[in-house]
């Protein structure tokens, strides 16, 4: 019987732990970089001793302290200097002007008439440049009008990078590997300026469109390049045949 308790409080110990683990995972916060951001606790602190940590992984070093609802002490250091609010009432947090760096865990503990503990998970993306599009040196292909453009970005935290026709997707990549995310795409210069490229992460969107007077710029490169080749073309064999030519009459006049 005495065993069996025992066992029972295990259980329900694990499963305690489980739920507060669960419900600790939910609050996932996504910022664009240089905004504000506030953790809400939702709560009203009265005579409450309260902690705020922070740590990439776990929330390890202390950030600030609330003494009793009113007394603020920030023990932050470099990291977080002339960066945080916090109200003295809720123990809301407010880190000003955030930085990728501040990507991590953010744990709230409060000691008063009730015991509170509240972990945020702050996720800071870096601001998009918008992306930059490129003719990509075009290779002579008689048999077909299209050019070929090429669309770069600077990486970052889960961004992807797509080409679009109207609101169709054509293709996409994304790699936290690279420092710069380029996708190539043979476009139709009959579908005129139809093509965007967008980079996206969770917080932001940065398109940038193709215009018209690209393609055609490429569409003329692309056929000059053919031109020239095949002028090349009309050079060299003018020259084997005068070759062939000269070498006949050598032969004739032996
Ligand atoms: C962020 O907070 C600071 C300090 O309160 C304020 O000066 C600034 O205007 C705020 N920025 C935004 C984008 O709200
Ligand atoms: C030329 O364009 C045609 C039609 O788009 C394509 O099937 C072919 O593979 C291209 N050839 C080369 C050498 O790129
Ligand atoms: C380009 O998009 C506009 C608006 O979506 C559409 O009306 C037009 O027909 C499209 N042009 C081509 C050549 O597909």
């Amino acid at each position: 019987m005495y065993a069996d308790m025992a066992a029972l409080s295990v259980y329900l110990m694990a499963a305690l732990l489980c739920y507060v683990w669960a419900t600790q995972e939910k609050s996932v916060l996504k910022a664009r970089e240089k905004t504000n951001v506030t953790l809400q606790t939702g709560e009203t602190l009265l005579n409450a001793e309260s902690v705020w940590t922070f740590g990439a992984e776990t929330p390890n070093m202390r950030i600030a302290t609330i003494m009793r609802g009113k007394e603020v002490k920030n023990d932050y250091g470099e990291i977080f200097k002339d960066r945080l609010l916090i109200d003295h009432h809720t123990g809301s947090l407010t880190i000003i002007q955030v930085k990728t760096s501040d990507t991590g865990k953010y744990q709230f503990q409060s000691i008063g008439t009730k015991i509170l503990m509240r972990v945020f998970h702050l996720i800071v993306y870096s601001f998009i440049p918008a992306p930059s599009i490129a003719i990509s040196p075009s290779v002579c292909n008689s048999s077909s009008s299209s050019v070929t453009v090429e669309c770069s970005v600077h990486n970052s935290r889960e961004l992807m990078l797509s080409w679009y026709r109207g609101k169709e997707s054509l293709k996409k990549t994304s790699s936290p590997k690279l420092t710069t995310l380029t996708l190539s795409l043979e476009v139709d210069p009959s579908y005129g300026d139809n093509y965007s490229c967008v980079a996206e992460n969770p917080v932001e969107r940065k398109t940038t469109r193709l215009s018209e007077e690209d393609i055609l710029l490429g569409y003329a490169e692309n056929s000059s390049w053919c031109q020239n080749e095949a002028t090349i073309r009309l050079i060299i064999s003018a020259a084997v045949a005068l070759v062939l030519f000269l070498l006949l009459v050598d032969h004739i006049r032996l």
